[in-house]
């Protein structure tokens, strides 16, 4: 079993690399020690990442076929058909020890790649190889799921049947396709920004920003260009609307983002108290991510976030505003992904819990 994968991963890569001279002979040679390198220093070869290492101690020892989409290598040459079985599935577990290695890339299905289906349903056609990026950083949830959740309930009464739905981690494809894949809970009536395109000129696509093998962003000189005076991605700002309130235009979008993502917190810890009537807490790194604060100091504490302890008291309000609050949470980079899309999400969520608790919403200007 074992051997033969390795056997079908080097004859998709031999394939792959034979194909390149083809892409023009004047080419410079690629330096092949440099690829490697820059490839095994990055994220996507770090064997130690709870990323790769989360199911080691599954019972039947394998990433379940719905995982190892996006957590192995050999899942998303099934996924994409390149093992000639059937498309956009995973049929079988695959083997632990797995990372995103140069196949899941470097095979005919990966590169030919051009559309992505999100989440929501929604396709993107046209892509250039950021088709493969975006296949596993989509997300796994879209609005649409909260809406189908909730359906035919209030507002504002508890269900104790309703969990919390999650996006995921890193969805960079999502926050940047906005309004065209709507990854965020988009509220009725309202408008939201597109694909973050960006100008003319300027980087708009995962490999016009990120290195596919390093995966590191372009150097903040490539930015400064235009961005005069940033001295770091967060200093970026263009927009003159004064987003979060504070009658600061100048500072980096990123610090607008922050400063209403934090009040959404507090909305929604309110929220808790006070009309779910049991308080609620969150933390970043448990799953799934919201809890009762059963002692009601505000903070998640190391037994108040676990699994038994996660929230129930959800109502369709509150999920809707919780599903954005970790929306834009989980893409540390949304500031720069697709920052309008995020603050409307930010706004539209605050407005609504508005309605029902205090929360400040003076100054806010939606873009
Ligand atoms: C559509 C692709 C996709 C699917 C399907 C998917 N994930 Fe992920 N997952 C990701 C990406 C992308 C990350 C980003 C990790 C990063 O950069 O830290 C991630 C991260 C994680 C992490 C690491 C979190 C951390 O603390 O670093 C865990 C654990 C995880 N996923 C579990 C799962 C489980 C369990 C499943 C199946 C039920 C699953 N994933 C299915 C794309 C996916
Ligand atoms: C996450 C996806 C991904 C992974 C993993 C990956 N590559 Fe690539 N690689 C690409 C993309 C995309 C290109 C650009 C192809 C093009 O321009 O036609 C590329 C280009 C290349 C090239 C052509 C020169 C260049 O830099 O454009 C070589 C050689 C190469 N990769 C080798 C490797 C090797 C060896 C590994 C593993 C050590 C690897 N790649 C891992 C996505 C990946
Ligand atoms: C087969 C699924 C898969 C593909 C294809 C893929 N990624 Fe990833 N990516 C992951 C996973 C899983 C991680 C988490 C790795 C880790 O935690 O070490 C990750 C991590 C990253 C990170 C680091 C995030 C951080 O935590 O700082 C960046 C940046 C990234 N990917 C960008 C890209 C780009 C750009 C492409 C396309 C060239 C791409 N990815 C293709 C699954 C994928
Ligand atoms: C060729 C010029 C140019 C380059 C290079 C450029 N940008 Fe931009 N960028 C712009 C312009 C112009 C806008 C305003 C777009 C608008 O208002 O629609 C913008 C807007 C932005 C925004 C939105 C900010 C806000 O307040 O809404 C972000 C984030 C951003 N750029 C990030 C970057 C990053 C990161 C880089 C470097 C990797 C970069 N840009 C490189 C021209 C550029
Ligand atoms: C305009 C440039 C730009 C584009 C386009 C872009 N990125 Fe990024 N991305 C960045 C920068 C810069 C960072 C690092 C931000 C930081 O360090 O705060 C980043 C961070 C990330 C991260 C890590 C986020 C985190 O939570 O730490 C991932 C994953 C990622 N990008 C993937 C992608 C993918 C996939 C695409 C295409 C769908 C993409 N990016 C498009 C500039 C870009």
């Amino acid at each position: 079993m074992r051997s033969g994968t390795v056997t079908l991963a080097m004859m998709l890569f031999a394939g792959a690399l034979a194909a390149l001279p083809a892409l023009g002979q004047e080419r410079k040679k690629p330096d092949l020690a440099k690829i490697t390198a820059a490839y095994l220093a990055s994220p996507h070869a770090d064997r130690t990442a709870e990323a790769f290492r989360h199911w080691d101690g599954e019972e039947n020892r394998a990433v379940p076929g719905e995982c190892a989409t996006c957590h192995t290598s050999r899942g998303i040459i099934d996924y994409l058909g390149a093992d000639l079985r059937a498309l956009n599935v995973v049929e079988a577990p695959q083997p632990l020890g797995s990372t995103v290695d140069c196949v899941s890339c470097h095979n005919p299905r990966s590169m030919a790649l051009e559309s992505v289906v999100f989440p929501s349903g929604a396709r993107l056609d046209g892509l250039g190889h950021e088709a493969i990026c975006s296949t596993c950083h989509q997300g796994r949830a879209a609005g649409a799921d909260v809406d189908k959740a909730v359906a035919g309930r209030e507002d504002d009464a508890v269900a104790g049947d309703l969990a919390f739905i999650n996006i995921h981690y890193k969805a960079a494809a999502a926050t940047q396709a906005g309004s065209t894949a709507a990854g965020g809970y988009q509220y009725p009536g309202k408008t939201y920004a597109g694909r973050f395109d960006h100008v003319k000129d300027a980087p708009a696509t995962c490999l016009s920003c990120h290195n596919q093998h390093s995966l590191k962003p372009a150097a903040i000189a490539t930015c400064t260009e235009c961005h005069k005076g940033a001295a770091q991605y967060a200093d970026i700002r263009s927009t003159k609307l004064d987003t979060d309130g504070d009658g600061d235009t100048h500072e980096g979008i990123a610090a607008e983002i922050a400063a209403l993502h934090a009040r959404l917190g507090e909305a929604i810890g309110a929220y808790g108290r006070e009309v779910a009537g049991v308080p609620i807490v969150y933390d970043a790194h448990a799953f799934p991510y919201f809890f009762a604060d059963t002692n009601g100091d505000g903070l998640a504490g190391k037994d108040e976030a676990i699994f038994p302890n996660r929230y129930q008291s959800w109502t369709p309000r509150l999920l809707r505003a919780a599903y954005n609050y970790q929306f834009v949470a989980k893409d540390g980079a949304a500031y720069i992904h697709n920052p309008h899309y995020a603050i409307q999400l930010l706004h539209d969520s605050l407005q609504s819990l508005g309605g029902k608790v205090a929360v400040d919403l003076t100054g806010l200007a939606r873009p």
